[in-house]
């Protein structure tokens, strides 16, 4: 059978740092909803670590959904949800769907989007974040940001150029108007945890 599954070295540095914030941060019932699962790497690495909490995979290339597919073929845990296709810029979302069988989503986990796609995923992502979360639900964002309009390292930098080079509309976002798009949704920022390799995690919770 062919083996559909996606390799980004990346997550292998990062995950463990990520997992140890998350199992600090992550609400002790429910399900995680992971935007942009990307190869579903994340998603079977953390699944199993954080039981009994649920993990919902999401993206929306049809390619990386098989190698979600496959990589939870591969490692499979009683946790881990079947990937949906998820847009973060439609208005519904398929979680928000009378017959999603995942409810409650408690939290949302998103990693390296924001800075690789136009602003438009930012806002997309506050607002279904606005809609589905609880009161006291969490949003948690990782990746590279400035603050106050500087780069937080020459590297971050260099592949802000990068990013820009690639699509006029990408680039790494500054966290303060990344909590401006929030806070429009009822969510506002607990904390930030800087990151190996000048990356930061956000926590975010909804009022
Ligand atoms: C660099 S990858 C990150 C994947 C994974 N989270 C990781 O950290 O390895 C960027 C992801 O953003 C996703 N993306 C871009 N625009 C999106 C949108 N409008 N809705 C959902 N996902 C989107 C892409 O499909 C891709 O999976």
């Amino acid at each position: 059978m062919t083996d559909r599954r996606q390799f980004a070295p990346a997550t292998e540095r990062n995950r463990t740092p990520i997992l140890n914030v998350l199992k600090a941060w992550l609400p002790e019932t429910g399900t995680v909803l992971e935007i942009a699962s990307g190869t579903g790497e994340h998603a079977v690495f953390f699944a199993p670590r954080i039981t009994p909490v649920k993990w919902q995979p999401s993206n929306r290339e049809i390619d990386q959904m098989e190698s979600v597919t496959d990589w939870i073929a591969h490692s499979p845990s009683e946790n881990l949800l079947p990937p949906v296709t998820l847009d973060v810029t439609d208005p519904l979302w398929p979680v928000e769907e009378a017959h999603y069988n995942g409810a409650p989503i408690t939290a949302i986990f998103n990693a390296n989007m924001i800075h690789i796609s136009p602003w438009q995923t930012c806002e997309g992502l506050m607002a279904g974040a606005g809609r589905i979360l609880p009161k006291g639900g969490r949003l948690i964002l990782y990746g590279p940001f400035k603050y106050d309009g500087e780069h937080t390292s020459r590297s971050n930098e260099e592949f802000d150029g990068w990013l820009k080079a690639r699509d006029g509309e990408f680039g790494v976002r500054d966290i303060r108007d990344v909590m401006d798009e929030a806070s429009k949704n009822g969510i506002r920022h607990l904390i930030a945890r800087p990151m190996p390799a000048n990356n930061f995690l956000h926590l975010f919770e909804k009022t």
